[in-house]
Order: structure tokens, then C-alpha cells, then sequence
């Protein structure tokens, strides 16, 4: 699709031969036998967001957990982003075992001492003259993992088979390239704890038919009417692209520099396997993360970037959302109770529900790759 070219008109759901129902039955979102396969078949071969790179000065380390595995996001003396396992290569004690974000010159383990630099080389190691003759410090730097940035925000993934970053968001960068300028600044961080599996709230935030009777008097006024719903399916994302109102034009300001579909409508892309980022052309940046605790249970992360000039005052700017939040989480948490009865069987797809299935299928075909789709 071209920055100028129309958008293709909602596509009926491609069922690659399944069902034309639901691909995910009450069991995928009850049991929590799936927490560990999800982790493995789905989390550990995708690209994951982490995070705001400006977080990260020089000489910065952010200890945290990423799809149940233990992380250090290092940016190092010169600048660079590097991810790495949070283990020690020796015996595996955790290198660094307070979460959040440390100033830190060099690592150094709590068990016998060895010591890392930033850039994960071991420097080094008390009584090294009682190791065998073959040890190599060369051989024992620390296990890094894939860390790329799309404008400035941090990915990881598990899997060296995975296509780039680039190549996974799909025409996001295209889309909403442009969106972060240098006078944009973190304006909110909330975290939020639902009682639903998190494939459910990624369902909800993927459903396009709930909008303009759930949200009526929130979402729905920025989306505007359905009959200007545009969709667009892509190898890992999908995009419902809806073009601005006029009320939303007469509030706001649009960024200068912003051109064609970007400077004309608002982008709401879902991106496998458990994130949402939001596009206006007020330079406003939204993401949506959806992490699982259990597997009734979520934590979703809301974060927006934006210019302070062009974007709303913070506090408005988390009331609208968490308007439309609220309610989603009153019918996620409704479906996770519909779920956990026992007595639903999966129903039809709505062409307004072409983005779920379309993540649905992704979610399928990794747990089939893993041998574990029923
Ligand atoms: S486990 Fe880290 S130095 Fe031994
Ligand atoms: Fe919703």
C-alpha cells in the first residue's frame, strides 16, 4: 500500500481451510496448561517489546523478566543496546538480582565473583589459575539474545530464525515512522491487573464489531462511524485504519511534517503476539501490552508518547483511555467467565472480527509448529 493509496476494504476472513469459527476454544483460555507452550511456541519465537530506549543512558542496566526469562537491557559506554540473559555462565546465578533499572559499570556475580563489562565480556575470574588449562574467558561472555529499535523502542527476541524487526512490524514503520519527534516525551505509564487470560484482552483490543456499541460514547468518537473502517492483514500485524473525524480535526493539532494516511486518520494496529500500538496524527503514540500472570489473569501495560505541544495534557489524555479501558475489561472479564463455565463451544467470525482470527491463526499455526495445536 502505497502513503496515498486507499486502503483495502475489510477482506473476509482468510480460514486457511479451519473452521470459519473461532479458532481457540474455552480450554486455551482456562487451562493453565498452555502458560509453558505459549511461552515456548509462541512468546520464545517472536519479536517482544521491552520498552522506551531513552530509558537506557550509557552505563545503564535494566534487570527485568521478559516471557518468563530473566533479562539485563544493557546500554553500554558506547551507546549501544544489547540484550542479555540475566544468568552467569558459570553456575547460573542470577548476575543481577534487583529489578528495574541500575546505573552499572561493570556486572559482577554474586556467587564467585566473575565479572562482565557491559558488553558482556568476562574480565574477570578469581582463582583462575585452578581452572582446567582449556578455559578460555573468551568462551564464557555472557549469553546475549536479539535487541533491535524501532523509533527508539526496544524489541527482543528469543528466536535467531526470526525475520528483523523491520520485517515484523510490517507497514508500521511506514505508517507511524514519522509520529515520534524529538520533542516527544514518555506522558503516561499505567499497569493494569485483569482477570482474564491474556489472549482474551488481545482478542478485545483486535475486535472491531464491540467499538461502536461498547465504547459509543468513548473509542467510538475517535474511530468514528464503521462504515470507514479500513483493514489491512500483514504477515505478523494487522491494521484497522479509520480516518479522522471532524470533531477530532476542530480539537487537535496535526504534526507538520506528517504525510498522506498518516497525516489523515488514526492507526490501530495489533501486533502478534500480545501488543497494540496506536497512531494519530497528532504525533500521539500508544501502546497497548498485554503480559500473562496466570492463566485467568493479565497484566496489561498502557504507555503514550507524544509532543506535549500537539498531544493533550496527560491526565486527559489517561482519562480517555482508561474510559474505554474499563470497559473493556468489564467484558473481558465477563468472557473469562463465559470461558471458565464450561459451556461454550467457539461461534462464527464477524468480517468486524477479521483481526482476531487473523491473530488467532498465528497463535494456531505456532502452537501446531510446537505440535501442540488441538
Ligand atoms: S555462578 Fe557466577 S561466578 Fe559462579
Ligand atoms: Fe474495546
Amino acid at each position: 500500500m502505497g502513503a496515498s493509496s486507499p486502503l483495502r476494504p475489510p477482506a473476509p476472513p482468510d480460514t486457511c481451510g479451519l473452521p470459519e469459527r473461532f479458532l481457540l476454544t474455552a480450554d486455551h483460555y482456562t487451562n493453565p496448561r498452555w502458560l509453558p507452550v505459549e511461552q515456548r511456541a509462541i512468546f520464545h519465537r517472536a519479536w517482544l517489546y521491552v520498552g522506551d530506549g531513552d530509558r537506557l543512558q550509557p552505563g545503564m542496566v535494566w534487570a527485568r523478566s521478559v516471557a518468563g526469562a530473566p533479562l539485563l537491557i544493557v546500554r553500554d559506554s558506547a551507546g549501544e543496546l544489547r540484550a542479555f540473559y540475566n544468568l552467569c555462565p558459570h553456575r547460573a546465578a542470577i548476575l543481577s538480582p534487583q529489578a528495574g533499572i541500575h546505573p552499572c559499570q561493570k556486572l559482577v556475580c554474586p556467587y564467585h565473583a566473575w565479572v562482565y563489562d557491559l558488553s558482556g565480556d568476562l574480565l574477570g575470574v578469581p582463582a583462575q589459575h585452578q581452572f582446567p588449562e582449556s578455559f578460555q574467558k573468551q568462551d564464557f561472555g555472557l549469553r546475549s539474545l536479539r535487541l533491535e529499535t524501532w523509533s527508539g523502542f526496544m524489541f527482543v527476541c528469543f528466536d535467531d530464525s526470526a525475520p528483523p524487526l523491520a520485517e515484523f512490524l510490517g507497514s508500521i514503520p511506514q505508517h507511524l515512522g514519522q509520529h515520534r519527534t524529538a520533542a516527544s516525551q514518555p506522558l503516561v505509564a499505567k499497569q493494569y491487573t485483569v482477570a482474564c487470560n491474556w489472549k482474551n484482552y488481545h482478542d478485545n483490543t483486535l475486535c472491531d464489531y464491540h467499538v461502536a456499541i461498547a465504547h459509543r460514547t468513548t473509542l467510538n468518537q475517535v474511530q468514528g462511524p464503521v462504515r470507514y473502517y479500513q483493514h489491512q492483514l500483514e504477515p505478523f500485524v494487522n491494521l484497522l485504519y479509520t480516518p479522522l473525524t471532524s470533531a477530532w480535526r476542530d480539537e487537535n493539532t496535526i504534526l507538520p511534517l506528517l504525510q498522506g494516511l498518516s497525516r489523515d486518520g488514526f492507526f490501530t494496529y495489533g501486533i502478534y503476539p500480545n501488543l497494540h500500538l496506536l497512531g494519530l496524527p497528532n504525533g500521539l503514540l500508544a501502546w497497548l501490552h498485554i503480559e500473562p500472570l496466570t492463566a485467568e489473569s493479565c497484566q496489561v501495560a498502557l504507555e503514550i508518547y507524544g509532543d506535549p505541544e500537539y498531544c493533550p495534557p496527560a491526565s486527559d489524555l489517561l482519562a480517555d483511555f482508561e474510559a474505554f479501558m474499563q470497559e473493556d475489561m468489564l467484558l473481558t472479564e465477563s468472557v473469562q467467565r463465559g470461558y471458565a463455565s464450561g459451556t461454550y463451544t467457539p461461534g462464527p467470525i464477524n468480517g468486524l472480527e477479521t483481526r482476531i482470527i487473523h491473530q488467532q491463526q498465528l497463535i494456531w499455526q505456532a502452537l501446531a509448529a510446537a505440535g501442540e495445536a488441538e
